[in-house]
């Protein structure tokens, strides 16, 4: 196993090009499953779960290669079975579902399990699913889907907002009889990716982006081109790098316009946040200021930046809480960050930090891909020498971190745990 081993206190100064987006990637790539015509991926970002959804679409009938950030898919003939060892390492597998009950009227895809953040069970995609006509069984720790026919189009009212139910909704109703609305849906960015994703294979779709999703399904779609959008989280983190080394970063291929929640904080907090025609600028100019947030969806605080905002809020003299209401079991960085010296105080789904100048660098361990970015911001701004192990969860979500980190002063190295 794999650790990345940090020498903190460099201000980092320089250019770091934004990937493509892990969240808006994984569905855009299941959504091939709908297309019995090859299609092409530009802008995809080189992460561990992108290599397993490869594999996933081809166990799944839909052969496809992934080089230098291009997937090109053959076109998919559906076989209906998800096997747990794919399931097992990635939730979002959960995604081949809605595609496959479209195109197959059938599928058979592990139960994906917990993960540290939380219990995040998939009942709300089963109901919706069944709405539109399909029956579940879940047998053997496997979800046992099936359909007489297409799905037929359906009014959805989800009970609470969910990026995967939205996601798994858009596609099985992109091919469904009849129309679909979706309401109370996800408004994610990512959400819209995949919409106009699948508009650019013949989908007939409105709304997305807003909570009312309009789906008039189509006999078949059609294969595409399509570049996948930049990663806010990626851009996010590398925002919070800037302002926790006291540094200034010039940010290429940041979606500013995805990112209002966390540029509000980051500016309420003294940053200075600058659009420049070669991307945005984040630069630390003054001594920061505590703040609190509240995690939403969007477009409310991102949940998958709060863990980043804990570590920078260690190093702002004052008190900032943390709110966290989309996940039941997002703290795990704190007792982490404690570990660095850090005074973190958790109560149930909030947490109060009382910042300091500095934090001491040791030995952590990382429990969940954003708990493993938030040790290494914190370990790029301690004193002495921070040891980030388990970074496996680090590769699921950014591009090998060091490399983009390096170039703009970071002293940070891979190594093996042992
Ligand atoms: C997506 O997960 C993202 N993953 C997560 O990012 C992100 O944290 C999350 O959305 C929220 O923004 C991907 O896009 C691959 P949800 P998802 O369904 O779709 C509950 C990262 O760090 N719920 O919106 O699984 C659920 O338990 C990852 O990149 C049900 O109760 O999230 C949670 O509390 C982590 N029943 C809440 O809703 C359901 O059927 C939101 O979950 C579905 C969800």
């Amino acid at each position: 196993m794999e650790k990345l081993v940090i020498q903190g206190g460099v201000p980092l100064k320089g250019t770091i090009r934004v990937s493509g987006a892990k969240n808006a990637a994984l569905p855009i790539l299941m959504g091939s499953i709908l297309l019995a015509e090859p299609a092409r991926f530009t802008n995809v970002p080189n992460l561990r779960d992108i290599r397993t959804t490869i594999s996933l679409l081809d166990i799944l009938g839909c052969p496809g290669r992934f080089a230098d950030g291009v997937v090109e898919t053959d076109g998919c003939d559906p076989k209906p079975e998800a096997p747990y060892d794919l399931v097992k390492t990635m939730r979002a597998s959960v995604l081949c579902l809605g595609p496959l009950l479209a195109r197959l009227g059938e599928a058979k895809v592990a139960y994906p399990g917990g993960c540290a953040i939380g219990a995040r069970p998939v009942d709300l995609h089963l109901s919706a699913l069944e709405k539109m006509g399909a029956v579940f069984d879940v047998d053997s720790g496997y979800i046992m889907g099936r359909c007489e026919g297409r799905l037929k189009g359906a009014h959805i009212v989800f009970e609470k907002v969910t990026v995967g139910g939205t996601e798994n909704l858009l596609m099985a109703a992109s091919l469904a009889e009849g129309e679909t609305i979706l309401e109370n849906a996800a408004r994610e960015p990512e959400i819209v990716d995949l919409a106009n994703f699948l508009i650019a294979c013949g989908a007939k779709i409105e709304g997305h982006g807003s909570s009312v999703i309009r789906i008039q399904g189509v006999e078949r779609l059609v294969g595409c081109e399509y570049s996948i959008m930049p990663d806010r989280i990626e851009a996010g983190t590398f925002m919070i790098a800037a302002a926790i080394t006291k540094g200034d970063l010039l940010l290429e291929d940041c979606p500013n316009y995805a990112l209002d929640a966390v540029i509000t904080k980051l500016e309420e907090m003294g940053m200075k946040v600058t659009k420049e025609e070669k991307g945005t600028r984040v630069t630390y100019v003054e001594p920061l200021s505590p703040v609190e947030i509240t995690t939403q969806p969007y477009p409310g605080f991102p949940t998958d930046m709060q863990a980043q905002f804990m570590a920078l809020m260690c190093y702002v003299d004052g008190t900032s809480m943390v709110e966290e209401t989309i996940f039941e079991n997002r703290f795990m960085h704190a007792p982490e960050l404690a570990r660095m010296g850090a005074d973190i105080r958790p109560a149930g789904r909030t947490a109060r930090i009382k910042g300091r100048d500095s934090l001491r660098g040791a030995p952590v361990m990382a429990s969940d891909l954003r708990a493993s970015a938030s040790l290494v911001l914190a370990g790029l701004a301690a004193e002495g020498e921070t040891h980030v192990q388990r970074i496996y969860h680090l590769d699921r979500g950014y591009e090998k971190i060091e490399e983009k980190l390096i170039p703009v002063g970071a002293r940070i190295q891979r190594m093996n745990e042992e």
